[in-house]
């Protein structure tokens, strides 16, 4: 594996590798000593944390996954206070990153550009992979890993994600983990998805399209009340107000598409509630007590899941899982 630019970089078989990783890395750091071996492991690597577009979690977890690992993080958040505030070309900036660390993690307000800083790199003489941390409404590849790990450990016990009913609310248009989740569902057995939004915000044509080509069952609905006793999980998303040209978000009521106690009430009892957060006021907070709320959890699975990415871009998932099978820095 080399870039990431979109859910195109995983398989069945990636992913599967991927969650296991995860989770031995999840076990290895629960002791001192287990994280001192894990921050021995690529310590003379550098990452480039360039995000031009806000984020509070990625970045973080993106960040302290790195220092997991031993790996030395630069940024850039403000492209004010870059070069490009002098004419610079995305181009040369990227380029320059690349001159100084081994790997660059990069979020953008629009689509397109991880795309344009990996083929940019296959022009010059010091490539270093590239990992796209959130292009614009377009693709959230790591976030739909730390998904997809969330899925697989809350129905470890049920035959994992195979054969789950899957439903996923809110800013379905808009939404660019909803749109990276979607594409990886095509490597799961008989998943049934049940999209539930406002036509205003309905899933675009081209997810859409993705589904039938994959022969992924699927349906649409606004009526929340009538999919919900039905569902595995639901992934409830925000409204996407930073995309808004026109004030859409302001002509939607939420509210028939938001999770509080009358809808705990109609859920099943062991299926998972999953936001990519931040939230608005689609989750209320006395739902987060439930023990279906998987949210935090699934936040916190962002970092293990992107040590597991950052760690298997570098080759060292061998001494990782090698670390854990053998126990050796397990609590007594
Ligand atoms: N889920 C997510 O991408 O959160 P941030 O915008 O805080 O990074």
């Amino acid at each position: 594996m080399f870039h990431v630019v979109d859910t195109e970089a995983f398989d069945r078989k990636r992913l599967d590798q991927l969650c296991e990783l995860a989770t031995a890395v999840r076990r290895v750091a629960k002791t001192a000593e287990g994280s001192r071996f894990l921050q021995q492991l690529l310590p003379t690597r550098r990452a480039m944390l360039y995000f031009t577009q806000p984020s509070t979690r990625t970045f973080l977890s993106m960040n302290n996954a790195c220092h997991v690992l031993g790996i030395r993080t630069s940024e850039i958040r403000d492209p004010e206070v870059s070069s490009e505030v002098k004419g610079e070309t995305f181009e040369d900036s990227i380029r320059t990153f690349s001159s100084y660390v081994d790997l660059i993690v990069m979020r953008t307000p629009e689509p397109g550009y991880a795309a344009r800083a990996a083929a940019l790199m296959d022009t010059i003489p010091r490539p270093v992979p590239i990992i796209n941390a959130g292009s614009g409404r377009d693709q959230h590849p790591t976030q739909a890993l730390l998904d997809i790990y969330t899925l697989e450990r809350s129905f470890e016990d049920r035959g994992g994600i195979d054969g789950r009913t899957i439903g996923m609310m809110g800013d379905l248009k808009r939404g660019r983990t909803v749109r990276s989740l979607s594409r990886l569902m095509c490597h799961y057995e008989d998943v049934r998805l049940v999209y539930i939004a406002p036509p205003a915000f309905e899933i675009e044509p081209d997810i859409r399209a993705f589904l039938d080509s994959h022969e992924i069952a699927y349906v649409e609905t606004g009526r929340l009340h009538e999919v919900l006793p039905e569902l595995d999980a639901i992934y409830v998303t925000r409204m996407q107000s930073e995309h808004d040209t026109a004030g859409e978000s302001a002509n939607v009521d939420l509210s028939d598409f938001s999770i509080d106690e009358r809808e705990l009430a109609q859920m099943k009892p062991d299926a998972v509630i999953m936001h990519p957060l931040p939230r608005g006021r689609e989750i209320h907070p006395r739902v987060d007590a439930d023990p279906r709320a998987m949210y935090w959890r699934q936040e916190r699975n962002g970092m293990w899941m992107r040590v597991a990415l950052l760690a298997t871009i570098f080759d060292s998932q061998d001494a990782i899982l090698e670390a854990d099978t053998r126990g050796l820095y397990r609590e007594d």
